[in-house]
């Protein structure tokens, strides 16, 4: 039995080390089981700290020899996984000799072989998985490499900046030296070696420098790189105008590998990506897999300014440069969107980006803050910075970053992202560093501000409004509240811009005048709030409005807000926000739900059938927002707005809303699949996409209610697609039904991509995924147990992971918690299997139970011990132990 966790680290506890690197030279002989690394690294005392040893870290080294300007250190220390070499003078040279073993290497962090090839993953701490070295953030060195392998074996042998020299030697082998010329932590080092090909192209930057991009990906896959260079040239084009940031080297290079923990990673100059963010052709690739590739591309690329040339000063400013990056690649891909839809449409492109990131947000983050893992995107502690590339520190950051944006408006963000970098650029700095010259950029006051970057949990936001007929006054009072999460139990009032509508009877919104105020202005405007509650009187009004708060999700909370069914219909019929008029569909799906599943009622309200079909037949709304609105909320979404969460009551709820808005709305429904269809070939258009959206929708829906025109429609789209996001819409409509059509159709899939990993995660997710419809079918934990088995499956492949296991933990709760507890013991076989190979990937799925004690206590009770026995299970990483101690804590 374990008893002691991994020791927690503070925030507070920063100090700045005694000595840093100033450049490195690396040297790799590479060899599947017994690479040697030669590191000759200049130490110098840094200036702004005390004195103190050469501190080094360490781990899974074989260490050969280590030496200080050539002879042996006078004094050497070591004690968990730290060196510490007593140093006289200013500058040294520090020479090791390690050798490790990539084929052994499960963890995928640090140096790794996947399909052959040599790969690294260094963010967080897998450089010092290669080498010793003072692995953090806050130290920038100057990097030279050369890279030695068997010609054969590897013939492409990259690595961060310039190529300086490459040649033969001996035997077979062959060598590069490359020289990075910035200075970058040595979480941003990279190195590949290994048998790819590359899509090249030239392109010319904004102040006309001639720069080479690559895509190195196997040579079978050369055909479907293309929509990966193309998202990187617009990337870089975008940030030349949006921010005047131009690439700084004369090589970018792009290389996919199939075997990796994360999405992708920008290291300098040499980003690597899992190959499900890079490849995509028309017969392989969704349209949402393209949308998919164009943001982890922009995003990476982005890095280059927001975290390469400044990085954090250490773990917990990861916000710094995550929010602030997946902001700039939200902005990127709306703009992307809107271009492509023209003037008449853009409104609609962005109101539809913005939703698929508010969805993710609810999805994952909401849960996250309420739960015990909950952190503020700048966490205090940790035991394992692994598991804190979370929602929080990505998605809420980001949020975090757009009311910095609508507080200061685009021109103000702007000169204060000029000042950031102008102050801090080749530096690694805090998220205090950034606010602050956001503040000074715009004359402001961000103290108050910087509460959300402290406090975790989703505040929330309640309103109550009272109709003053005789002075034609509307008043609102808006008052916030966070509720206390681990650490943290009490909280100070955030600064939270809403955005607000005031709607008139008519439908129209009113110009609004607040009390004081000369004469209207704007139909939306945003209010400030900084106290716990404060009031707003709007005057000039010619009859009670309904109030639409929060447009465009102004702010990352939970709007508490009571509306009746028919004020919901109202909204959704009328709202001038295609947000909230989403939002006010997602919020009456979410009553109706609820009380299904709470046994209050027992068939869905025929006004709420009427509120869709009015959106689905509204033939002047854009596809794909149609799609949105008509979609339901996640499960995770709504298990969260339930108490006690009960996913299989909660299951059957929606399957009756399923098959209800199906049964209801048939003819509707297939009207839309004729209507929507695409002539022509192939093309990633936003356009195109949301008919398609629409119509996958539709013949889920049909499906669902077990329409037979449905089912005869979806074989027949299936059969004759033309392009993967017909054929897989069609195919998961099948499998989400009780027809057994699905079981020959899944068979034809695996049959013509049984070779091509990443269409066969499709094929692993949707099973996985998948509801019973009918209660004489195998428990679907049968289904995916059964799967394991498949020569494409293993739990080697974190793609293979995901698709398989992450959806049915994660994704697919009604099967995953089935009463008879099945779910919960496979889940701790795997986690416990998992462990032993890849404890970031373990601890991922690990994280799926952390909200056990929000479900009902039959279930808590079979919970429970699954979460003690992987506790209880050795060799325990520290990963999956700060998980499950958090969880059972
Ligand atoms: N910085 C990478 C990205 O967002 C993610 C790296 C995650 N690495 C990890 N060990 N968790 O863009
Ligand atoms: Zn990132």
């Amino acid at each position: 039995m374990r008893t002691e966790h991994a020791p927690t680290i503070q925030r507070a506890d920063y100090r700045p080390l005694a000595w840093t690197v100033e450049r490195i030279d690396l040297h790799f002989r590479l060899d599947p089981t017994a690479t040697l690394v030669t590191n000759r690294m200049v130490c110098v005392r840094n200036p702004d700290a005390g004195a103190g040893p050469i501190r080094l870290w360490s781990e899974a080294l074989e260490r050969l020899s280590l030496t200080v300007d050539g002879k042996a250190p006078v004094s050497l220390r070591e004690a968990d996984g730290q060196i510490e070499i007593d140093a006289d003078g200013e500058r040294v040279l520090v020479e090791v000799l390690t050798r490790i073993n990539p084929q052994a290497n499960t963890t995928l962090s640090g140096l790794y072989q996947s399909n052959g090839g040599y790969f690294t993953q260094c963010e967080a701490e897998g450089f010092r998985r290669i080498t010793c070295f003072p692995d953090r953030p806050d130290v920038m060195a100057r990097y030279t490499v050369t890279l030695e392998a068997e010609r054969d074996a590897c013939p492409v042998l990259l690595s961060n900046g310039n190529l300086l020299e490459q040649g033969d030697l001996p035997d077979g082998w062959h060598y590069a030296k490359w020289e990075d010329p910035f200075l970058k932590p040595s979480y941003l080092f990279a190195l590949v070696a290994a048998r790819l090909e590359a899509l090249e192209r030239e392109v010319t930057t904004a102040s006309g420098r001639k720069v080479l991009l690559q895509v190195w990906v196997e040579a079978r896959d050369l055909d479907r790189c293309e929509h990966a260079m193309e998202s990187l040239i617009h990337s870089m084009r975008w940030d030349e105008e949006a921010f005047g940031l131009e690439l700084d080297l004369d090589r970018f290079m792009i290389v996919a590998v199939s075997d990796f923990n994360m999405g992708a990673m920008e290291n300098k100059g040499l980003n690597i990506f899992n190959t499900k963010f890079v490849l995509a052709k028309p017969d392989t690739a969704t349209d949402i897999d393209y949308e998919n590739v164009e943001s982890v591309v922009a995003h990476e690329y982005f890095h280059n300014w927001t975290g390469n040339r400044v990085t954090c000063r250490d773990w917990f400013q990861l916000t710094l440069k995550e929010g602030l990056t997946v902001f700039r690649d939200q902005q990127f891909s709306a703009d992307m969107l809107a271009r492509a839809a023209g003037p008449e449409g853009a409104a609609s492109a962005r109101a539809v980006k913005r939703i698929d990131d508010v969805r993710v947000l609810r999805a994952a983050q909401f849960p996250e803050d309420g739960g015990p893992m909950a952190h503020p995107i700048r966490p205090d502690c940790y035991q394992e910075i692994n598991n804190f590339y979370t929602a929080t520190v990505y998605e809420k950051g980001a949020e975090v970053i757009r009311m910095l944006h609508t507080l200061l408006g685009p021109e103000g963000f702007r000169n204060g992202m000029d000042l950031y970098f102008s102050y801090h650029d080749g530096r690694a700095v805090t998220c205090d560093d950034f606010v602050e010259a956001m503040a000074e950029a715009n004359g402001r006051d961000l103290d108050q501000f910087m509460h959300w970057y402290a406090q975790a949990g989703t505040p929330r936001l309640s309103a109550r409004a009272s109709w003053d007929a005789a002075s034609a006054s509307y008043t609102l009072t808006l008052s916030q509240h966070t509720p206390p999460t681990p650490g943290q139990p009490d909280k100070r009032p955030l600064v939270i811009p809403v955005a607000l509508g005031l709607i008139g009877p008519d439908g129209q919104d009113c110009p609004l005048q607040l009390d004081g105020e000369a004469s209207p202005g704007a139909c939306t405007r945003v209010l400030t709030l900084t106290e716990a509650e404060q009031t707003f009187r709007f005057v000039g009004l010619t009859a009670e409005p309904v109030p639409s708060l929060l447009r465009g999700f102004s702010a990352p909370v939970i709007l508490e807000l009571e509306e009746d069914d028919a004020r919901l219909a109202f909204r959704m019929a009328n709202d001038a926000d295609p947000f909230n008029r989403w939002d006010a569909a997602q919020r009456y799906s979410e009553r109706v739900a609820l009380a299904l599943a709470a046994g209050i009622a027992d068939e869905l309200p025929q006004a709420y059938v009427d509120a869709f079909a009015a959106l689905l037949n509204d033939g002047r709304l854009d596809p794909a927002f149609r799609a949105q609105a008509l979609a339901l909320p996640t499960e995770g979404y709504l298990l969260e707005r339930m108490s006690p969460a009960d996913p299989v009551a909660l299951r059957s709820a929606m399957v009756v809303v399923m098959h209800g808005l199906g049964q209801a709305l048939a003819d509707d429904w297939l009207g839309v699949c004729d209507a929507m269809q695409v002539s022509g070939p192939y093309r990633y258009h936003p356009a195109d996409a949301g008919r398609r959206a629409l119509t996958g929708l539709a013949l889920r829906y049909l499906c669902a209610a077990g329409d037979e025109r449905g089912l005869a429609l979806a074989q027949a789209r299936y059969e004759g697609a033309g392009n993967m996001t017909e054929r897989f819409a069609a195919l998961a409509a099948l499998v989400q039904s009780a027809s057994t059509a699905s079981v020959p159709a899944l068979e034809a899939f695996h049959q013509r991509y049984h070779d091509d990993a990443l269409v066969l995660d499709k094929w692993f997710a949707l099973q996985a995924g998948a509801w019973r419809w009918n209660e004489a079918a195998p428990r679907t934990v049968e289904c995916v147990r059964a799967l394991m088995a498949d020569p494409a499956f293993s739990l080697s492949n974190p793609n293979k992971v995901y698709a398989l296991l992450g959806t049915f933990f994660r994704a697919n709760p009604g099967e995953f918690h089935a009463a008879d507890g099945s779910g919960h013991v496979f889940w701790a076989d795997q986690v416990i299997a998992l462990n032993a190979r890849n404890p970031q990937v373990a601890a991922r799925m690990a994280r799926a139970l952390e909200n056990w004690r929000r479900y009902t206590p039959a279930l808590q009770a079979s919970i429970r011990p699954q979460l003690e026995r992987v506790l209880a299970s050795e060799d325990l990483s520290p990963d999956v132990a700060e998980v499950i101690g958090k969880a059972l804590s």
